[in-house]
């Protein structure tokens, strides 16, 4: 039986339970912590949409790991006409360092994309990115994301970390939206 939950003006059905998003993780966290035995591991969480990954990876991880929490930001600089990017929150060095990006979802690619060239300049070891879901028909990037949880049809989802302006982001499962 789907269930349904209403968020603003849109309708939701489950899509993911608990169990099979927190069986993924920790397929995930074992993956990871194998690839990355004996290496400087640093994870960058994506916010917001990350937290709730972030967390659960985390708690799955034996080995030591830091993680830092970033949000990608755009402005109009002073001197230029275009649009600046910048990462704020990675407060440490990247020098030596194996960096895993932990993202949400990952749609038309275009924020890894953008994550992965600010992270670049700063001179990691590697950059590799974990995302918990993957939209493979809506993805137009260059980084496909290495470590996946789940391939999902090109159809917005909520729950898990994951929003609709601003609400569904404290529901344990997935929710897709409900077709008219
Ligand atoms: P991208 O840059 O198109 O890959 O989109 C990445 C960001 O868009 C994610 O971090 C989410 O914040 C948001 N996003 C993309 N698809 C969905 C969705 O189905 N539900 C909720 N947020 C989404």
């Amino acid at each position: 039986m789907l269930n349904e939950r209403q968020l603003h003006d849109k309708t939701f059905h489950t899509f993911i339970s608990e169990d099979e998003i927190l069986n993924a993780v920790k397929k995930l966290a074992i993956q990871l912590e194998q690839e990355y035995e004996g290496k400087d591991l640093l994870f960058v969480a994506i916010l917001n949409g990350a937290f709730m990954f972030a967390s659960d990876l985390m708690k799955n991880f034996t080995s030591d790991v830091a993680i830092s929490f970033v949000k990608v930001s755009s402005y109009h600089g002073i001197q230029t006409t275009g649009r600046v990017d910048e990462l704020i929150g990675l407060n440490t060095s990247l020098l030596g360092k194996h960096v895993v990006i932990l993202e949400d979802i990952v749609d038309t690619g275009i924020t890894i994309d953008k994550v992965i060239a600010l992270l670049n300049s700063n001179y990691p070891e590697s950059v590799e990115v974990c995302t918990l879901l993957y939209k493979p028909e809506a993805y137009l990037g260059k980084h496909k994301p290495k470590y996946i949880g789940f391939e999902i049809p090109n159809k917005f989802v909520v729950g898990y970390g994951l929003d609709y302006n601003e609400l569904g982001r404290n529901l344990k499962e997935l929710y897709q939206l409900k077709e008219k």
